[in-house]
């Protein structure tokens, strides 16, 4: 089975890809945070993400976001010029702002929108997609109504994240209504959602023997060996996971400290992986870290926090 490193908006950008890959690796395949075309152009942010110049990862595909082929085509063009064959459609994100826009998860309950996002598709057949998506928006057979269009068109896979756009991560994953989708859907399927551990991963494996692979988003960001524990089939001590997450960090650290003017900017931009990373940290290491006010105090609580792990 693959295993894909999901996109988060705001964690899962350059800096930590190229890091997490040098030092993790295990990983086939990383997805970029959502582009978007809004007000005629695209964020310069988000063209720096995906330039070639400022990427290390060699599998790496760009996700697009999107209502219509006119907010497609600009960010299809950027994409197809950095030299990418493979693009990712987001049907899920369940963020207030986009859905209103009919982006995201917010496009599936509008059949009509899909078919012109999947005609869109099948007019650039030098590019390779796959989707990304929820069950539904509001409710969990949105997906039967694109069903048949999904499987007319020629597609890698569909990442299934089973949950609806209103639930946002709240309430559990519903396996069944993934399972339905799994055997409905005639392109190769991987898995999506709440994929915290080695076991998590080998459970959905053993369920779903056909899946193409599984995607994992906050359970990779808190333990970034979970694609070395599925290669090798153990799960990595805490000493060993330690080590690694100091070496990612202090990579980390000097192209932060380098980039980012003063300790707001700096610990703005790094403090919040700590919401996730090591969740079984000492809390008072974990509050030592979040609580810090400059980055010598950071690097000194998250040095303590490591050494007690
Ligand atoms: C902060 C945050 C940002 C996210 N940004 C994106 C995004 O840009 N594109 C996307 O398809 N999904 C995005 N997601 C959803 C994740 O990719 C993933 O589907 C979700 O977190 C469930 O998987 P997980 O339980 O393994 O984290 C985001 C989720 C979070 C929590």
């Amino acid at each position: 089975m693959k295993i894909y490193s999901a996109p988060l908006q705001g964690f899962t950008e350059a800096v930590w890809r190229n890091v997490h890959n040098q030092v993790f690796g295990s990983i086939d395949g990383y997805y970029t945070p959502f582009l978007r075309y809004e007000h005629g152009e695209i964020r310069s942010k988000d063209i720096r993400d995906v330039e070639r110049k400022n990427n290390t990862v060699e599998n790496l595909v760009p996700q697009i976001i999107a209502a219509t082929p006119d907010e497609m085509r600009p960010l299809l063009e950027l994409i197809r010029n950095e030299g990418y064959k493979c693009v990712d459609i987001n049907m899920g994100c369940s963020f207030p702002l986009q859905a209103r826009k009919k982006h995201g998860a917010g496009i599936l309950p509008h059949p009509d929108l899909v078919a012109g996002i999947l005609d869109e598709v099948k007019r650039n057949d030098d590019i390779l997609f796959s989707i990304k998506m929820r069950l539904g928006w509001q409710e969990k057979n949105e997906w039967h109504a694109l069903m048949e269009m999904i499987n007319a068109t020629p597609l890698s896979h569909v990442t299934m994240h089973p949950r609806l756009g209103i639930e946002q991560y709240k309430k559990p994953v519903d396996i069944d209504a993934f399972a339905e989708f799994y055997n409905a859907c005639q392109h190769p399927v991987v898995y999506n959602g709440d994929l915290l551990t080695l076991h998590d991963i080998q459970r959905v494996e053993n369920e779903f023997p056909k899946l193409k692979g599984v995607m994992l988003g906050r359970g990779l960001l808190a333990n970034p060996a979970l694609g070395i524990e599925y290669a090798t089939g153990k799960e990595t001590t805490g000493s060993e996971r330690a080590e690694m997450v100091r070496e990612m960090h202090d990579k980390m650290h000097d192209v932060m400290a380098q980039r980012l003017q003063g300790n707001t900017q700096y610990l703005s931009k790094l403090k919040p992986y700590w919401e996730y990373l090591l969740p079984d940290m000492l809390k008072r290491d974990k509050k030592a870290i979040l609580k810090a006010t400059t980055i010598d105090k950071y690097m000194h609580a998250v040095n303590e926090g490591l050494a007690n792990y």
